[in-house]
């Protein structure tokens, strides 16, 4: 016999077995407690991702769109990705050029984030409408997004026509860091820039430092009594 139990909210399929002692058929019962899962037809479902403002043409012809299919892809030479529909006014000035820069964004930017991924610079300046400032690169032609606290700027390596999308891979040619990020030894503070996330269609600002690289293993300092 097969019945449904509301646990916790969701309901739980359950089986009773009808023999055995009453014993056995509660373990069993007990047993097959368990949360079912949902299983949905493929798509893309890895969060939380960057939101990021990309720059691309140049300095007196320009745009920024904004960009979550992206990442990095490898270390040494470092290489990174974003994945760009062609229907986009950005695409063909990233095409041309092959070059483009990468802007993380914090708390600040949010609003500018969300406007730069629904409004076409094809229409709009978006540098002008947002108040954003342009900046001339080290060693690209577009330019870097003076607000955001890390602008990165890359080099396409190869386009690769995926489908809806086709993914720019590129070598980052420079880590562009606000100074006011960077303390008196040189160390960047990352905590300080605010930065937010892209999960699931909403902008998250991001949470308490939970450990660092390795916590897992590092041994406990012992307590002195
Ligand atoms: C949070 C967010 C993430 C986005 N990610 C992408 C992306 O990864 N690839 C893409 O082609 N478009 C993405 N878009 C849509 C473009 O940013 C949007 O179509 C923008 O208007 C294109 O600008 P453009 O026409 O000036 O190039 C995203 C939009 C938002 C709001």
């Amino acid at each position: 016999m097969k019945i449904e139990l509301v646990y916790d909210g969701t309901l739980v399929p359950v089986t009773i077995v009808p023999f055995g002692t009453f014993g056995d058929r509660l373990k069993f019962t007990l047993w097959r407690i368990k949360m079912s899962r949902k299983v949905w037809k493929a798509g893309t479902f890895i969060y939380p991702l960057p939101a990021v403002m990309v720059s691309c043409g140049t300095m007196e012809k320009s745009n920024i769109m904004t960009v979550a299919w992206t990442g990095i892809i490898n270390t040494n030479p470092a290489m990174c990705y974003i994945s760009v529909r062609p229907e986009r006014y950005s695409y063909n000035l990233i095409k041309e050029q092959g070059e483009f820069v990468i802007n993380l964004t914090n708390e600040k930017l949010a609003f500018a984030t969300d406007w730069c991924g629904v409004k076409t610079g094809s229409k709009v300046d978006k540098f002008k409408e947002m108040h954003l400032t342009k900046e001339k690169g080290e060693f690209v032609k577009c330019p870097i997004i003076k607000e955001s606290p890390v602008a990165i700027e890359c080099k396409v390596k190869e386009v690769r026509e995926l489908g809806s999308h086709h993914m720019f891979i590129a070598e980052v040619l420079s880590i562009d860091a606000d100074e006011k990020y960077i303390d008196e030894k040189g160390a960047f503070d990352i905590s300080k820039c605010n930065l937010i996330a892209y999960s699931n269609g909403h902008y998250y600002s991001m949470g308490r430092k939970i450990g660092r690289f390795g916590f897992s293993v590092q041994k406990q300092k012992k307590k002195r009594s």
